[in-house]
């Protein structure tokens, strides 16, 4: 889309898949995603017409972020970051927290790389060292039926396309991850953040004042 690249772009990178040129940009604004369409197979953690909607919302949010994979004017893959919700403890850490809410590739494009330069695109952005970005993953948004993987391997492909970006995987107490042993926790510190805040979110990891912590 020559919208996308001449308006929205911070950098572009291109990947040829059996679908066509892949073209990965952002971010983008919410009126670039209208005029696209989402692939079918966009449905990890939605129905693609509703998960296209919440991208659409999420570029509206202050702070929100989209990046896209698109073959032309379908979308193929995203990744999103939002603040986090009021609701969550990461709400009561420093201002700069960052949510990377969700990650996703058609499964007609998987394992081209996709998923791994989508993050490179959304850190490329000099903005990002502002932030302090944390990643919360539940198994039970893994797509564990059509990768064939199962739950520790899924474990180590999430951590291995996360940790080429400096997303590192993080101890909390935080019940959600506690939940089931292969959830977990990632983040990174942007090299501008000042030292309060890092002890401020350090200071939210545990919450319980017990012994329990490895
Ligand atoms: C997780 C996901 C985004 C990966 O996207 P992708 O574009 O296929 O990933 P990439 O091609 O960049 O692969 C990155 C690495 O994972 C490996 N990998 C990806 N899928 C794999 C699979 N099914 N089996 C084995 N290895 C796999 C790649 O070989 C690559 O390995 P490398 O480190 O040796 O280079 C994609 O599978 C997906 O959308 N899953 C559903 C949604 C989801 O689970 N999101 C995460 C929770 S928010």
């Amino acid at each position: 889309m020559e919208q996308v690249d001449r308006d929205q772009a911070v950098k572009s990178q291109f990947i040829s898949t059996s679908d066509g040129e892949l073209t990965i940009v952002g971010p983008v604004k919410a009126e670039v995603i209208a005029q696209l369409a989402m692939d079918d197979g966009l449905r990890a953690f939605r129905p693609p017409k509703r998960q296209k909607e919440a991208l659409e919302e999420i570029c509206k949010l202050p702070d929100g972020r989209v990046i896209l994979a698109h073959v032309a004017s379908r979308i193929m893959g995203y990744v999103t970051f939002h603040p986090p919700d009021s609701f969550e403890r990461w709400s009561r850490g420093p201002r700069e927290v960052l949510e990377l809410g969700a990650i996703e590739v058609s499964p007609r494009v998987r394992q081209y790389g996709v998923g791994r330069r989508l993050l490179e695109v959304a850190f490329s952005d000099p903005i990002m060292e502002n932030y302090l970005v944390i990643a919360t993953e539940y198994y039970w948004h893994w797509d564990m039926e059509k990768t064939g993987l199962r739950v520790w391997e899924y474990r180590e492909l999430m951590r291995r396309i996360m940790s080429p970006v400096g997303m590192v995987v993080k101890d909390t107490d935080e019940e959600e991850i506690l939940a089931h042993p292969a959830n977990m926790l990632m983040a990174r510190y942007g090299k501008n953040l000042p030292k309060s805040s890092i002890l401020q979110f350090e200071s939210i990891l545990y919450t319980k004042p017990d012994s329990s912590r490895g």
